[in-house]
């Protein structure tokens, strides 16, 4: 469809409508919609720089320069626009509008202020789509050499013995409510039995920062934040030196809060290279010997029941992973059950299925804090810990480490 384009074309129709020319007619002549035809004589009146013109009922009336003068100076005599409007047969209202657009057509015409010239304006790109998706990749690469990712682990124990692995969590060194030395004594433990490995599953520190729970929180630390990463940062080395960690994990207190408020995970710069950190669930593949075990394990899982205190692990297993184990920590109470679910498919010849075992990990942190015990209790002590033989299917739960290294100790007696 064709459009006025040219100065002489617009003056033309606006010429022709101010004369009484219908909309059709000229619309026709020019072979284009009346649609076209109307927004020319918009831009027609805008261009015009001696006067303005208005329609009203229908009748297009130029108002020059000079009338509107006129009007003005009437309506300085104390003339309203009515009366002004009647003398010229149009109504106030149409006088006004001619007036405002008039004025604003002399504010243009005042002289303008000198352009502002930016002489080192260092104007941004609008960079490319393609540029920016290929930096985020490289970005996501260099990120995923420098962040630990473990979802799935295997570790492989070469031994022809049953091995012990304790399920340490929720020990919040520094805590003002821990027993530090009911620590010392299982870590003394577990270093001591051969055999015997630890894992750690959150909040392996008490980690109250300023200003993300109460004051208090802060205050009634026994350690400070730098002694708590100290502490737990020799548990990490020591328990590497002596081959006895299996993993470590995130906790609320040690990692979640310094995501949160930090934005950098300290337990991430404290196991950094030194053993497995899990950031999230994740599964383990423990071969003991030749017989392989599946794993499940979380620093806390959904699904709490009072009436059941490993029901968190028993969703986990229908729900998620049906491991041989099930673990998490966060409730700061031990609780452990074992149950046969799917046998029939490690009757079948499935390395999956059987006895299962839901492990809910205690805690050192016994209180009486008011922050558990003004809605909770106290915490219990409980490593819960587990026996894994080579060769054969089978494990065996214990409360804590000491009774598992006393089922150590008899096999090995026996053994020998
Ligand atoms: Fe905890």
């Amino acid at each position: 469809m064709g459009r006025y384009r040219t100065k002489t074309e617009l003056e033309e129709i606006g010429t022709r409508h101010l004369n009484g020319e219908s909309w059709k007619s000229i619309s026709e002549s020019f072979g284009v919609t009346r649609d076209v035809t109307r927004k020319s004589w918009e831009r027609y009146q805008l261009r015009r720089d001696d006067g303005v013109v208005r329609t009203e009922g229908g009748r297009a009336i130029m108002w020059t320069d000079e009338k509107l003068h006129d009007i003005e100076r009437r309506r300085d005599d104390g003339e309203t626009l009515k009366e002004i409007g009647d003398t010229y047969g149009v109504s106030g209202a149409t006088l006004s509008s001619a007036l405002q657009s008039f004025n604003q057509r002399k504010r243009k015409q005042q002289p303008s202020s000198p352009t502002p010239d930016f002489e080192d304006w260092d104007i941004p790109e609008d960079v490319d789509w393609r540029e920016l998706l290929d930096s985020a990749t490289a970005k996501q690469d260099l990120w995923k050499r420098i962040d630990p990712r473990q979802e799935h682990l295997t570790i492989h124990l070469d031994t022809d013995q049953p091995i012990a692995l304790a399920f340490s969590a929720d020990l919040h060194i520094g805590g003002g409510f821990t027993n530090h030395q009911a620590i010392k004594k299982t870590l003394e433990l577990l270093l001591d039995t051969p055999n015997m490995y630890m894992s750690a599953n959150g909040d392996m520190f008490e980690g109250f920062i300023p200003g993300e729970k109460s004051a208090e929180t802060v205050e009634q630390q026994a350690s400070s934040l730098r002694e708590q990463f100290a502490a737990n940062r020799s548990v990490v080395k020591e328990f590497v030196e002596r081959e006895k960690l299996l993993w470590w994990m995130w906790g609320d207190h040690d990692a979640k809060w310094f995501e949160k408020l930090i934005g950098v995970n300290v337990v991430k710069m404290m196991t950094d290279r030194e053993v497995p950190y899990f950031n999230q669930a994740a599964t383990v593949n423990l071969k003991v010997g030749g017989e392989s075990y599946l794993l499940y394990v979380n620093h806390s899982l959904p699904g709490r029941s009072m009436y059941n205190k490993n029901h968190a692990q028993g969703r986990a297993f229908r729900e998620q992973v049906p491991a041989d184990v099930i673990v998490s920590g966060h409730a700061h109470k031990p609780a452990i059950q074992w149950e046969y679910r799917y046998e029939k498919m490690r009757e079948l010849g499935y390395n999956l299925g059987g006895k299962v075992t839901y492990v809910q990990c205690g805690t050192f942190k016994t209180g009486p804090d008011p922050y558990s015990t003004r809605f909770w209790s106290r915490g219990i002590i409980g490593v819960p810990t587990l026996v894994f033989w080579p060769g054969e299917h089978r494990t065996h739960a214990f409360d804590n480490p000491e009774d598992a290294a006393i089922y150590l100790r008899g096999y090995s007696q026996k053994v020998a």
